[in-house]
Order: C-alpha cells, then structure tokens, then sequence
C-alpha cells in the first residue's frame, strides 16, 4: 500500500512525532491526545497546537486513529491512518507547527476518503494499553447520542469566525448564527428589572444603593433570606421554598387551578429537568422504555433517550396541516414502536421547536384522551409558552386542559417545564427553570427528589431569574412600568420578525414555510434539485447538510439541517431562529434569496 511519495515522508513524520514528544513531557507515550480541529486550517490540542497552511495532509504520526464527525450521519466515526502523506515543520517554539491538514473535504488519509470539512479529533499515541477510558469502551450511549444544535456545522461556523479573523477573504464579513435559540446572543437587551434583582443578590452590598428600586430591594431581600443571606450557599436540591412558592402561584394564576409547590422542582435551566424526569422513565431490565417524540423535535430529546438507554418512538407531526399533532399518527407511532419497546412517555412541545406550531386547544385534548389510553406520562415541553404571536392561536397548558377535562384525565402523571432561557427574557445563560410534576406517585417522587439531591442544586442565581419571571413587578410597583414596555417591546419585535421571516421565505424559489405561530424558529422546506442531491451524495453527506454546508461557507449564514431534529424521508429542512435583531435578520434573509436563486441556477 505504501507509495514512493508516502514512504518519504514517513521519516519526516516520524522524526516530527519523536521530537514533539521529547519536548512534550506532559504527552506521555502512551496516551490518547485530544485533537479539536478548530478550522479548516488549524488543529489544537491542549497540548500541541498545529496549524495548516495549504497543500496535503497532516498526522502526527505514521500510524494514528482519527476520530471525526461525519456529516452525513453527524456520528463519531474512527478510522486509522496508516500512512501521512504531510509535511511537518516546527515553527516557533515547542508545541508550535505548520502542517498541512488532511481535514478538506476529500483529503486522503490513510484508508479512507474522508467527506468532512471539519472534524473532532483524536490522534491516539503509540498505545492506549495503559488507559481506562478509549473510544472502544466508553459508554456506547454516550457516544452515540448526537445533538445538532452545536452539531458539525457550528463547529464549522467557529472555525469561519476565526477564519474571519485572521483576515481570510469571504463573499461575507460575518457569521450570523441562527442556529441556536440564545436571543441575548443576537443583540436582545436583557430585561432590566431581573438584571437589577440578581444583581442585588449576587452583591447584597448594594441594597444601600440609590440607584435600585424599592421593589427591586425587596425582591432581592427575600431571595437573600430565602436563602441564607447569600447567593453562594446551596439551596435545598428542589430549589428555594420561596422561588417554589412563587412559581405554583404563577401557575395558578396562569391555569385558574390550584398548583402546589412541593410539586415544583426548580432546575438549572428546563434541560436538566426534562433529563432528570426522562432518566426516572428507564428500566435496566425488560423491553427498553420507549419515548414518543415529535419528530421534527429538539435534539435534546433524541440525545438524551438515546444516553438513558430508551428508544425513540417518533410522530410525525403535520406540516401540511401547520405542524399540527394528528391522533391517526400517534395511534400508528405507538402501534409500531410497541413492536420494540415499552411505550411510556409522550412529549409535546408547544409551542414548538423547531416548527413553530402552537396547538389548538383541541389538540391538546385529543393528545391527553391518547395519552390516557395508552397509558403514557405526558411531557409537556412548555419553555415558549410566552411566544406567541398568531392572532388566532393563544398558549394552553397540557395541565390545565387535563384539569379542565376532569375525571379520569386529570389523574394523568404529567410534567410541564418552564425556563428562562426563553419567552421574553432570554436568559440563557442564567440557567433558571423549573418542572411542575403532578400526580406523581409520593414514593416514586421521594425517589425523585433523592436523584436530584445527588446534584446538590440549581445555581441561586438562577433561581432568582425565575423568581422574577413568576413573580414579576405589579402595577403600582416602581419597576412595572419600564418592566411592561421592554417586556412587550421584545414580544412584539419577535412576532414581526416571525412573521417577516415566513413571509420572506415563501416568496423564495424551491422554500416553503408554515407559518410562525410561536416559539424562535422557522422551519422551512427546501426543495433539492436532483442534481444537487446526487452532488451531497458524491461527497458524503445528507443533501439537506450539503445544503446547509454551502449556505454557511457562501453567506455565513448557519442554520442547522433538517435532519437534526428529524423530517419525512425524502423531505429537506432547515432550521432558523428568528433571533438576529430586524437589520440583520432583513440582510441575513437577503443572502439567503441571493443563495438559494444561485444554487437553483448551479443545480437545477
Ligand atoms: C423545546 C425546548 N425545550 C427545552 C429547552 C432547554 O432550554 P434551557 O435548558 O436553556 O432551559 C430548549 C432550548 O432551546 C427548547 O427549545
């Protein structure tokens, strides 16, 4: 196998690797080197950093297992490289060379035409004998569990806005990331009433100040007393008496039923408690737990079935019908997930992500009588509930229409997520959310509580931006007047832009969008000329992440493929969040019609 031109160069790598690990006393020989391939054009490692300049390939050494993201299926994939036809030479000082990387797409190494641009590396030292953990043994669910969202094409997006950077000429000046649902990364301004109440909390000093209002200091004072005086002690693992009090109140005042705080369970952002009432659903022993899934749905729930050892049971949701939830699906969905698995939890995302839809009362009802019948406990995935913007749609919580429906369904376990990453908030990174369980059985949720306390808590500060978003300044206080107009001001800017958004793509060639009734998404239809398909299938990938691929690398624009969140075989979506702020969501819609007209042109 090996060629002339392969066997020279393997002394040049050799000796390379030799040197490098003489000089790297903390990259012993036998151990396995992380490798982030943070561009195209540059590979860094905690210890090691490499940088490609132009030509052919890199390895460290002459014979190495790569793992890499392949775009096509977005799993890790290993392979070996046997030979490295690169050229390595030290530069600067230790640690510091210019290589030439085999990341292009097409790049040869070792046995394998690889189709990725960009990849997640490990380049593995003579042996791995001595360590605990390698790719072959770890656990397989979490190598197998996959979340789009920051998925192969962000890390592409990265490696473009470093690319940027260092002055590499593009048909754009920036990366606009519509890839993720994170409004404060867009430019939204946070609210200031929450930003002055954690800051109370987190500086109790300041409760002297002039500059805060009255119902700002109390707010904060019963936080702080709430929780021993300081952000920086641990509440209990369920979260702040207070903080629980308030939300069921919220809840209350919100459903027109009675909520009752020991069912509120305050959690560091809704991720961790959907995982955490995900994980109580897995069996170790019996047929596997199935989960139905809206599919399209949020990555977070493919991944995390996929962690817990449980099977995807996807439904389709309707997009002839504006992602609406039809009963004859569910009814086929469960029929044939239950030839595999024991069915015993449905989720319903409403309003959705990443379609946008938000679901008619009647809906709802149809999906609790299914769920009764099925015997299936409902995950009411509910973050966006204060994102709505069509006039004939209006949030309904899956808890109150169970209460309104009465006996038997409102006896169905069920559990209902909020956070404040979402609404009108956006904050994210904050971390704050909370669960409501109702009808849990007592025992069941004792044990509960026991898995969570094994996390101590969610942060403090993260519990206060719920207190907010619950308990928010009443007319009358000093703060409602300014909360109110930034509140309404954010909710109404998101709903023109969800409408501009859906507008702008139904008058583009080959796009057809539903439209956004809520949430922070769009999730438009894209058609893709055969030519086009059989070009992502030539390189590898998915025709809806080729697409993706050459929408980013053309006008910076990264938005996350269909395939991601799930879609009907032989159907291509996108998803994008209507997040960038007015001007550049009008530019960033330009580029897109631009595009698309010139890949119609190229392909069709
Ligand atoms: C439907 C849905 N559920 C849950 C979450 C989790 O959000 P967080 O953990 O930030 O509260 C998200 C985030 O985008 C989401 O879209």
């Amino acid at each position: 196998m090996q060629t002339g031109w392969l066997g020279r160069q393997r002394g040049v790598v050799l000796s390379t690797f030799r040197k490098l690990r003489l000089q790297h006393r903390a990259v012993p020989t036998s151990t396995t080197i992380p490798v982030t391939v943070v561009s195209s054009r540059s590979i860094v490692t905690p210890a090691l950093h490499l940088k490609k300049e132009t030509g052919p390939c890199l390895p460290l050494r002459q014979r190495s297992t790569l793992s890499y993201l392949d775009h096509q299926s977005t799993t890790v994939r290993t392979t070996t490289l046997l030979f490295t036809p690169n050229t390595v030479k030290q530069q600067h000082s230790v640690g510091q060379f210019h290589t030439h990387s085999c990341q292009r797409r097409g790049d040869f190494i070792g046995h394998q035409q690889v189709n990725v641009a960009r990849t997640m590396a490990t380049v593995a030292a003579p042996s791995h004998v001595d360590l605990v953990l390698n790719v072959d043994n770890i656990n397989p669910n979490v190598k197998a569990m996959e979340y789009a969202v920051r998925g192969p094409l962000v890390i592409r997006a990265g490696e473009i806005e470093k690319e940027l950077a260092m002055g590499v000429k593009k048909p754009f000046t920036e990366v606009i990331k519509a890839n993720i649902g994170d409004a404060q990364a867009m430019g939204q301004k946070p609210i200031t009433f929450i930003r002055q109440v954690i800051s109370l909390v987190a500086y109790p000093d300041l409760l002297s100040s002039k500059e805060f209002p009255e119902d700002v200091k109390s707010r904060a004072r019963a936080i702080l007393e709430s929780s021993r005086g300081s952000a920086g002690c641990y509440s209990d693992s369920a979260g702040l008496e207070l903080v629980r009090n308030h939300v069921a109140k919220y809840i209350e005042r919100r459903d027109g039923f009675p909520a009752d705080p020991s069912n509120i369970i305050l959690c560091a952002g809704a991720s961790e408690g959907i995982r955490s009432t995900l994980k109580m659903l897995s069996t170790i022993s019996g047929p596997r737990t199935g989960i139905m899934i809206p599919i399209p749905q949020y990555p977070l729930y493919s991944a995390s079935i996929v962690e817990y050892n449980m099977e995807q049971a996807g439904y389709y949701l309707d997009e002839d019908n504006d992602w609406g939830l039809d009963v004859a699906e569910l009814e086929r969905a469960v029929k044939e997930a239950r030839k595999r698995c024991n069915v015993r939890g449905i989720v319903v995302i409403n309003p959705g992500n990443p379609t946008g839809q938000v679901l008619t009362r009647d809906n709802i009802v149809e999906v609790i009588k299914f769920a009764h019948r099925e015997k299936l406990f409902i995950f009411a995935d509910e973050v966006y509930q204060d994102n709505v913007y069509a006039d004939n749609r209006e949030f309904h919580s899956f808890k109150k229409v169970t209460k309104e429906l009465g006996d038997p369904y409102d006896k169905l376990e069920l559990a209902s997520f909020l956070s404040c990453s979402k609404g009108y908030m956006g904050e994210c990174g904050l971390r704050g959310g909370y669960a409501e369980i109702v009808n849990m059985d007592p025992e069941v949720k004792a044990l509960y509580l026991k898995s969570i306390s094994a996390k101590l808590c969610p942060t403090v500060l993260g519990q206060a931006v719920m207190d907010c978003v619950v308990n928010p300044p009443q007319p009358g206080e000093p703060s409602y007047e300014l909360f109110s107009k930034e509140k309404a001001a954010v909710l109404k800017s998101l709903s023109e832009r969800a409408s501009m958004i859906a507008k702008a793509f139904n008058s583009i060639p080959g796009i057809k969008c539903n439209t956004v009734q809520g949430a922070m998404y769009a999730f438009p239809e894209v058609k893709i000329p055969e030519k086009a398909v059989a070009k992502a299938k030539s390189l590898g990938q998915a025709p809806d992440v080729f697409f993706a691929f050459q929408l980013l690398e053309q006008t910076g624009m990264c938005c996350v493929p269909g395939s991601g969140f799930g879609q009907r075989p032989g159907t291509y979506h996108f998803r994008t969040t209507i997040l960038p702020q007015p001007e550049k969501l009008q530019i960033m819609l330009d580029k897109f019609r631009s595009f698309q007209e010139s890949f119609l042109k190229e392909y069709q």
